[in-house]
C-alpha cells in the first residue's frame, strides 16, 4: 500500500511526521505495510521549482493509493503572483484527482466540552455532523473570471456554475454519507436568489427519490450559518456547494472549540483519495513544536477507512487510542485547560503511540 505524503509548509511538515509515527505503528500491530514517498507541495514546491504543483508531484499522487497532506501557505508567498500562490498547489491538486466530495465531520469530543465556543446548555445537546462540501465546481473554479478595466474602472468577477452531473454526484454522496448515520441531509444553497441555486435544489430533489429513506430538508445558507451556532445539534448531513461549503465548514469546526482535532477526506470516482486536517499551516507556531497533531492522526484513520477495504479496525484503533489520550488529559496548548497535561507536538504523538 503506498501512500502519497505532501508535509506542504509551516506545521506541515511536524505534523505530518506524527502521523507517520502512527501510520507505521498501526501497521506494524495489523501487519500491514505501508510503502510511503514524499512529494512537494505549496510554498516549499514553490521555493523548489517554482510553482506550487510540480508534474512530479501530480504524477506521484496519481500513483498512489491514497494521499496524506499537511497544511500550505504562509506569509512568505503572501506577496507573490496570486496565479502561483501555495493554495493554487491544493486547488490543482483536488482538481487533477477529480476530488469531487470533501468530508468534513464536526463532533465534539466529550473530553473536550470546555473548548466549546457555545453556551452549555447548548452544548448538552451535542454536536456531531458532517458537511459534505463539493470541491471542484462553482465559484473556484468557474469561467470567465478575472479582473479587467471596463468603463475606466476595473471589475472583478467569477463564476458560480454547475452543471447537472455535478450537482447529482455531490447529492449522492450526500444522501450516502446520512443512510450510514441519522439518515437526515440538509441541502443548503441560495436558492431565493441565486439561479444557480434554482438548479441545485431541483437536482437534490431529483436525486432524493432514490433515498426514501433519508429526510431531505432545504436552507438558505445565510440561515444554515445562524442554525450552526444556534442549535447546531438539529444537523447530521449538510450537503453544499463549493464556497458555501467552505464557510460553513470552517464555522462548523470551530463551534467544537478544536480546529486543531478535525480530519477530513476529499474523494473521488476511481481516484486516490487525498486526507488532511481542516487547520491550515499556522506559521506562526511552526517549527516549535507547539502544535496539535491529533487532526492529522485522525486524517489517518480517515484514509484507512476510506481507501482500503479491510481497514476499519486500524483506523478505529486509531481514534480509540486518540481518545484515550485525551481522556488521560494530555493537551496540546490549542485545548489547554486547567489542571491539564500540556504537552507539545511530539510527545502528543507519544501518548497516541503508547495507546495503541
Ligand atoms: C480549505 C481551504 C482552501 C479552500 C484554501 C487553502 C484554498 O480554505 O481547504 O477549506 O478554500 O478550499
Ligand atoms: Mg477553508
Amino acid at each position: 500500500m503506498n501512500i502519497c505524503v505532501m508535509p506542504g509548509d509551516g506545521i506541515g511538515r511536524e505534523i505530518v511526521a506524527q502521523a507517520l509515527r502512527v501510520l507505521d505503528k498501526v501497521g506494524a500491530k495489523f501487519g500491514k505495510k505501508f510503502e510511503t514517498q514524499e512529494a512537494l507541495i505549496g510554498g516549499c514546491a514553490i521555493d523548489a521549482t517554482g510553482g506550487p504543483l510540480p508534474e512530479e508531484t501530480v504524477r506521484l499522487c496519481k500513483a498512489a493509493d491514497a494521499v496524506l497532506l499537511g497544511a500550505v501557505g504562509g506569509p512568505k508567498w503572501d506577496t507573490i503572483d496570486p496565479a502561483i500562490r501555495p493554495e493554487r498547489g491544493l486547488l490543482g491538486i483536488r482538481k487533477e484527482l477529480g476530488l469531487f466530495a470533501n468530508l468534513r465531520p464536526a463532533s465534539l469530543f466529550p473530553e473536550l466540552k470546555h473548548a466549546c465556543y457555545l453556551r452549555p446548555d447548548i452544548v448538552a445537546k451535542g454536536i456531531d455532523l458532517l458537511v459534505v462540501r463539493e470541491l471542484t465546481g462553482g465559484a473556484y473554479f468557474g469561467t470567465p473570471k478575472g479582473v479587467e478595466v471596463r468603463d475606466g474602472e476595473r471589475v472583478g468577477f467569477n463564476n458560480m456554475i454547475y452543471s447537472e452531473h455535478e450537482i447529482r454526484r455531490i447529492a449522492k454522496v450526500g444522501f450516502e454519507a446520512a443512510r450510514k448515520r441519522r439518515k437526515q441531509l440538509c441541502s443548503v444553497d441560495k436558492a431565493n436568489v441565486l439561479d444557480v441555486s434554482r438548479l441545485w435544489r431541483e437536482v437534490v430533489i431529483e436525486v432524493s427519490k432514490d433515498y426514501p429513506d433519508v429526510a431531505l430538508s432545504h436552507m438558505y445558507v445565510d440561515n444554515a450559518a445562524m442554525q450552526l451556532v444556534r442549535d447546531p445539534s438539529q444537523f447530521d448531513v449538510i450537503v453544499t456547494e463549493n464556497l458555501f461549503g467552505d464557510i460553513l465548514s470552517d464555522e462548523a469546526s470551530v463551534i467544537t472549540g478544536s480546529i486543531g482535532m478535525l480530519p477530513s477526506a476529499s474523494l473521488g470516482a476511481g481516484n486516490p483519495g487525498l486526507f488532511e486536517p481542516i487547520h491550515g499551516s499556522a506559521p506562526d507556531i511552526a517549527g516549535q513544536n507547539k502544535a496539535n497533531p491529533l487532526a492529522t492522526i485522525l486524517s489517518v484513520a480517515m484514509l484507512l477507512r476510506y481507501s482500503f477495504s479491510d481497514m476499519d479496525e486500524p483506523a478505529a484503533a486509531i481514534e480509540a487510542a486518540v481518545q484515550k489520550a485525551l481522556q488521560a488529559g494530555y493537551r496540546t496548548g490549542d485545548i489547554r485547560e486547567e489542571g491539564c497535561k500540556l504537552v507539545g507536538c511530539v510527545e502528543m504523538a507519544d501518548v497516541v503511540l503508547a495507546n495503541l
